[in-house]
């Protein structure tokens, strides 16, 4: 039986993660939702051997399990494809291959059950988590940092969103992988740096910090990575550990220096100061976490980080985009995927910046 709020089920196959979900909208219109079911496989162990996500292999696997995961996510809420409103899916940006086999099959549903298709940009599920976890009201700034992308967004409203600064190289969460492989540290890197870092000394090596002190809000890691090599060759190289603390406290001097100078513009622009934001796997960093909240508390800033599972790549927060679509009566139109989505309609697509390499 259909419920006095949309209930909708995500479909997420936009990179390494095969993911459905089903979410309800609640009284509130600014959330939080409810989390009706939120499964997630991840094909980690089947990347690993590659040192990185290779498309073929995620196509695969995503054509192999969805129909499964959809299927638990359907049990676990409790919900036939009758009692729901809306099917949403990832349409871009992201692998082609898992694209289209999350679009082809919530296509298929939708059609034989007579559902709404709301076509959604993985990025504005990222966007709009925190309306589901924390009901967070509009305007707000965004800090997604993953293994594919790097940017601050300001969020003004569902459906409007501007990139205020994006890497103009390598992605972040790219950048501690490739960290840990110059340093003979499996894949994924992220963890396994943080891991090194917390017996390290930060102070040994001093990192660039590239972009410090420049107006421009974007933000540069390749050169970085390049400064972890040539420490890493050396005759006599420092101690592993050292390198990663030494590494991470630079991004973390990065990130402080572009979110402070992000706050300042927001207060310019609204007059007041709000929340910030944070997604994607690298917030998983509890160190890079904790240099955050400092600079959100020295600011007057309000910190909010969803839950871990939410942060990184999942159906919950592709659910819950369809929901706020569905609540506005937005109408979609299937236009097929969408590798190179921007979020933001004002800003070009950056070719090259913030991608794995073995991404679309
Ligand atoms: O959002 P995510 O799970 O997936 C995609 O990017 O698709 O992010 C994965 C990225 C990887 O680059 C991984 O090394 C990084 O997040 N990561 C971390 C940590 N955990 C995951 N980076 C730094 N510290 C961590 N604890
Ligand atoms: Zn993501």
């Amino acid at each position: 039986m259909k419920t006095e709020f949309p209930c909708v089920l995500g479909i997420e196959t936009s990179c390494d993660e095969t993911a459905a979900s089903v979410v309800r909208a609640t009284r509130n219109a600014d959330g939080p939702g409810a989390i009706l079911s939120n499964i997630v496989l991840s094909q980690i162990e089947d990347h690993a051997p590659f040192g990185g996500v290779v498309p073929e292999i995620a196509a695969r696997a995503h054509l192999e399990a969805l129909d499964g995961i959809i299927e638990s996510a359907c049990v676990e809420a409790e919900m036939g494809f009758g009692d729901l409103d809306g099917i949403a899916v990832t349409s871009g940006p992201g692998l082609a291959g898992g694209l289209i086999v999350g679009t082809m099959t919530a296509r298929a549903i939708s059609a034989v059950h007579n559902l709404p298709l709301l076509t959604i940009n993985h990025l504005e599920g990222h966007a709009l988590t925190a309306r589901l976890t924390d009901g967070v009201a509009f305007p707000y700034l965004l800090l997604l940092v993953s293994g594919g992308h790097t940017q601050i967004l300001l969020v003004r409203g569902v459906g409007e969103y501007e990139r205020w600064s994006t890497t103009i190289d390598d992605a972040l969460g790219e950048a501690f992988d490739k960290t840990a492989k110059l340093l003979g540290l499996p894949y994924p890197g992220g963890p396994q740096v943080e891991a090194r870092a917390r017996e390290g000394n930060e102070k040994v090596i001093q990192f660039p910090r590239p972009l410090a002190g420049r107006q421009t809000l974007d933000m540069s890691f390749s050169g970085l990575k390049t400064a972890v090599r040539t420490e890493a060759q050396r005759d006599e190289p420092p101690a592993v550990d050292d390198i990663c603390a030494s590494f991470q406290a630079a991004v973390g001097d990065v990130l402080a220096d572009r979110l402070q100078r992000a706050f300042d513009r927001f207060e310019i622009e609204f007059g007041f100061s709000a929340s910030l934001i944070v997604a994607g796997g690298v917030a998983a960093n509890n160190y890079l976490r904790g240099r955050l909240q400092t600079v959100c508390e020295q600011s007057g800033w309000r910190w909010i980080a969803p839950p871990h599972a939410l942060c990184t790549d999942n159906a919950a927060m592709i659910a819950w985009a369809g929901v706020e679509h569905l609540r506005l009566g937005g109408a979609f139109e299937d236009a097929g995927i969408r590798p190179r989505w921007p979020l933001d309609r004002d800003t070009s697509v950056q070719y090259g910046s913030g991608k794995k390499g073995a991404k679309a």
